[in-house]
């Protein structure tokens, strides 16, 4: 019977970020877009403003993860995340979920922990050393809660995310199994097409600590800035030389954010002959990153004049969002017989 409602179910989407600083268009090229994208097509979606998740290694920093958060909640906005279709929600007014990871921290081991490829990326780069928190180690647990607190079949991320979502499932499973029951839903990752974008210096990813962002805040003369000075093929030294079209971070833009797809083909097969200019091309991203960054930016303009407002709607969201969480749990302390 379980199964088969579970089967029956409605498609329903959870996503979130952890509250950093303003978004960039990588986040925007590697989420965002899918999530507007996804907003029309299934019967609920829950995007989860993490900031639980970012204390987890900005414990010491947390006033600059509370303020975040409305800066992230106007960047949704500006990018036509709409309210109306997205339960968009803070993490930390869900006491369900820290309910739920206690419990769910009995279903996984440590060392299963330590193996997630992502925690172990992550633990590297942050430099912990042997200094671990354990509300760090631990987060892949948390974010199970947040997924399956609200039934959630389909998770849009970032390809990076997979090992939680692979993560989550086993902690489902588990419980289920020992339930003998199906409470908790399994999910799917919903990956966007671009995964990736590269920094403007041509790093893997951008990064704010290596300042090689574009900001969806940005001003126009910063944006032109950026793209004038960005990373292109360095062996294309004169125009008519031959140049590299892979690897080459202005085509990954432009890929990425230029509307006119035929066009872009025909303009990366002229680069690749030889015979067109690295400032020509990026006079053209220039065009296209202006384009679609200034709707954005006059949006976000707006949004920041009604920050009154757009924190009333978090918190009623939140509460609307706590009671679905709350369900869950008690439906899982019943089967576990915690019920007094
Ligand atoms: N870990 C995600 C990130 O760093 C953020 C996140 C928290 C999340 N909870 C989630 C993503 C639940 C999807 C589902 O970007």
């Amino acid at each position: 019977m379980a199964e088969q409602e579970r089967k029956q179910g409605k498609d329903i989407v959870l996503t979130g970020d952890r509250p950093s600083g303003r978004l960039h268009i990588g986040h925007y090229a590697g989420s965002i877009a899918n999530r507007v994208r996804m907003q029309d097509l299934y019967d609920e979606s829950y995007i989860m403003i993490a900031d639980i998740q970012a204390l987890t290694d900005h414990m010491h920093d947390s006033h600059k993860v509370s303020e975040s958060v409305m800066e992230l909640a106007i960047d949704y906005l500006a990018c036509g995340l709409s309210p109306d279709k997205n339960t968009i929600f803070i993490q930390s007014l869900i006491p369900a979920l820290p309910e739920l990871t206690i419990l769910y921290m009995n279903f996984v081991t440590l060392s299963r922990v330590q193996r997630n490829p992502t925690v172990k990326n992550e633990m590297q780069q942050k430099g912990f050393g042997s200094s671990i928190p354990m509300g760090f180690i631990n987060y892949p647990i948390s974010q199970a809660a947040d997924i399956t607190a609200f039934k959630a079949n389909l998770v849009p991320v970032g390809d990076d995310q997979l090992p939680m979502i692979e993560q989550t499932n086993e902690i489902v499973r588990s419980v289920n199994r020992t339930c003998n029951k199906d409470i908790l839903r399994e999910c799917e990752a919903v990956l966007s097409t671009v995964t990736r974008l590269p920094g403007t210096d041509g790093g893997a990813k951008m990064s704010k600590s290596l300042g090689n962002c574009i900001y969806l805040s940005d001003d126009e003369e910063t944006i032109k800035q950026k793209v004038m000075s960005m990373f292109t093929d360095p062996d294309h030294l004169r125009v008519e030389d031959p140049g590299k079209v892979e690897g080459n971070t202005v085509f990954d833009y432009l890929t990425a954010f230029d509307p006119d797809k035929s066009a872009l083909e025909e303009m990366k097969a002229h680069y690749a002959r030889g015979g067109l200019g690295d400032v020509k091309v990026k006079r053209h991203l220039n065009d296209v990153m202006q384009d679609f960054l200034a709707p954005i930016r006059a949006r976000r303009k707006e949004l920041e004049q009604d920050r009154g407002a757009i924190m009333d709607m978090l918190k009623e969201n939140s509460l609307k969002a706590a009671e679905i969480a709350e369900n869950t749990l008690e439906e899982l302390k019943t089967a576990l017989g915690l019920k007094y």
